[in-house]
């Protein structure tokens, strides 16, 4: 049922929680949701009626217009799931098998944490490098932790905590000397930063759809480069076999998420009309903005690099003697202001920070947020400092 009062207060509110998931999405991407709900209303790749042919192409546009943003020579790599973590258990548990070496970081998000913790039960071995930085792993680190059984790096673009960027073009040199396969979780980073999976030598690499590609929830994606080949981890589908059947089919079993592919493949098509370079020197004047001012304001302790370049589209910090439960709370009750706090569903990366179990709060302008967003934001954090 529609809250009447939200049309009232919606365009009162700032939103700056954009790295949770991006709001608002651009209108694109509303009437495709629409459009396909309403008139396009067969199920792609089952029968061969107008509608069920109209639906499967809105699954193959969209893969080829995310084949375009990323530069994947052939769409078939793509896979799409339902987010960053179905992507993340598919690649990890459909690839590596017991006795298998794995090597992580030591801030990665509970996709990849909690998904690695399981494969030890049953068998994978994990390292997990601490770097002389605790926001970043440098390639001579993951370099020294490889042994002859590892199989495979993991390593997250830029973690949902620190927005540090990590240097994966370097991780990837060092990894195809030796054979292992690197996956990156690109979940903070596609659509934000230009992503060139065409040279950037990653062997997997997953996206979340609703972030900074403007798609709805419930949509996410996998690339897996050639010759990379997971077991599936729902069986089903179309065909009789699996072995006769070849991705993406194999492994997008069931009915797909038809009007949210749609639309994330109308927030990929503004991501490339706008272009990456434009949203992300918007991005970065924003952040650089942001940590200027929490540097004016005294009392405040920023997580990750100082540099607002070097960071995805989010910086995350604490204020002296303040929960960040109720700087959250404040911002939002007192200022309507909407920020995300707590561990961030990352508590590896706030104990490297120093900040488990109470986390920080987290400040994550997107496209849309102005100028404007971020000094009312400032003055809220100010105030709130003040006591
Ligand atoms: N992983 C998302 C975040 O960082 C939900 O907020």
């Amino acid at each position: 049922m529609h809250n009447p009062l939200l049309d009232v207060i919606i365009p009162l509110m700032i939103y700056l929680d954009n790295a949770a998931t991006s709001y608002p999405k651009p209108e694109c991407v509303h009437t495709r949701v629409d459009e396909v709900l309403r008139k396009i209303g067969g199920n792609p790749g089952r029968g061969s009626h107008r509608m069920a042919l109209e639906a499967g192409r809105v699954i193959f546009s969209t893969r080829e217009a995310l084949a375009r943003l990323l530069n994947v020579p052939d769409a078939s790599r793509l896979v799409f799931t339902k987010n960053a973590t179905e992507a993340v258990n598919i690649a990890l548990k459909g690839l590596l098998r017991r006795g298998d070496h794995v090597v992580t970081t030591s801030f990665e998000h509970n996709s990849v944490a909690k998904t690695l913790r399981r494969l030890e039960r049953e068998g994978v071995s994990v390292t997990r490098v601490r770097g002389r930085r605790p926001d970043l792993v440098e390639a001579c680190e993951i370099e020294e932790a490889l042994t002859d059984s590892t199989r495979l790096v993991a390593v997250v673009h830029a973690s949902n905590v620190f927005g540090t960027i990590q240097p994966v073009a370097e991780i990837a040199e060092v990894l195809r000397k030796r054979g292992v396969l690197l996956m990156v979780d690109g979940a903070q980073t596609v659509g934000a930063l230009e992503v060139d999976l065409g040279s950037l030598g990653a062997d997997v690499f997953v996206g979340t759809g609703h972030k900074a590609l403007f798609g709805p929830q419930g949509t996410g994606f996998l690339y897996l480069a050639e010759g990379v080949e997971p077991e599936p981890l729902v069986d089903g589908g179309t065909g009789e076999l699996d072995d006769l059947l070849e991705i993406p089919d194999r492994l997008e079993a069931g009915t797909m998420n038809t009007p949210g592919i749609g639309g994330l493949g109308a927030g990929v098509g503004f991501v490339l009309d706008e272009g990456v370079a434009r949203i992300r020197e918007h991005e970065v004047r924003l952040v650089r903005r942001i940590m200027d001012g929490l540097a004016g304001i005294g009392g405040i302790s920023i997580l990750g690099t100082p540099e607002p370049d070097e960071r995805a589209s989010l910086v995350t910090f604490n204020i002296d003697g303040i929960a960040p439960e109720e700087v959250g709370t404040r911002l939002d009750r007192d200022f309507a202001v909407m920020v995300r706090s707590g561990a961030h569903c990352a508590p590896s990366a706030h104990r490297m920070a120093g900040t488990y179990p109470k986390g920080a709060v987290r400040v994550s302008p997107g496209y849309f947020n102005t100028e404007d967003d971020i000094e009312a934001f400032l003055q809220a954090v100010a105030s709130i400092a003040a006591g």
